[in-house]
């Protein structure tokens, strides 16, 4: 592995942008994909400044629009990198959306990405180590950690369950969810 290391501040980033009426939605307010590709655009600018390279997006943890952005926001994104691997970065991202006529603000998400560096050749590339500087940088990476194994252990869980599942033994589970079975699907055992 690289033995080079660098702090997290060197690569904190934040985007700010102001939400204007072309990315509302039919109900007027900003369309989660609009913050989606906002939070895809901070997480790639601090994971190239961390690694100095291309980097891909592999997987987001979590999204979650907590409350609703509306037009006239100016809607800021902090990322910083809250863990390294060999070749994959994980970055936290908080977005906060302020109302600037009466200067409330409000914490709209914070979601993880994480990012894998390419080198020239497209292959993956190692990245520097990082450098914990504060104990909340401490925190993030423990945090992050742990979410990498809870993240194992549930696809572990879900790759044994669909080997495993068996509709027939299971069908009573629908019987209090809100859908009936198309008659013409003929289950052995029926709800
Ligand atoms: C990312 C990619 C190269 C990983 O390929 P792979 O064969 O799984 O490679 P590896 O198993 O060596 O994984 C590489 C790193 O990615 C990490 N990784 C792979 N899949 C992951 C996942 N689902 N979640 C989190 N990390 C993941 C691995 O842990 C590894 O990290 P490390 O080097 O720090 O230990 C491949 O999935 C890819 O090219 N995806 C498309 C990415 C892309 O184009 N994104 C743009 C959006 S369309």
């Amino acid at each position: 592995m690289s033995q080079e290391f660098k702090p997290v501040s060197y690569s904190v980033t934040t985007i700010t942008e102001l939400m204007i009426p072309s990315y509302a939605n039919f109900g007027g307010k900003i369309h989660g994909g609009i913050l989606l590709s906002l939070m895809d655009k901070v997480a790639y600018a601090c994971a190239a400044k961390h690694s100095n390279s291309y980097c891909v997006t592999v997987s987001i943890d979590t999204v979650d629009f907590l409350q609703p952005v509306e037009v006239g926001d100016l809607v800021s994104l902090h990322a910083s990198i809250n863990y390294v691997g060999k070749t994959s970065l994980v970055i936290g991202i908080k977005v906060v959306a302020e109302n600037v006529k009466t200067g409330a603000s409000k914490h709209t998400n914070t979601s993880y990405f994480t990012m894998v560096a390419k080198d020239e050749a497209n292959n993956l590339k190692t990245v520097p180590g990082l450098i914990l500087e504060t104990r909340e940088d401490v925190r993030r990476y423990l945090e992050a950690i742990k979410r990498k194994e809870l993240k194992k252990e549930y696809k572990e869980q879900l790759d044994n369950r669909k080997t495993n599942l068996s509709i027939e033994a299971e069908l009573h589970k629908l019987k209090t969810e809100r859908c009936i079975i198309d008659k013409n699907l003929n289950f052995r055992s029926n709800i």
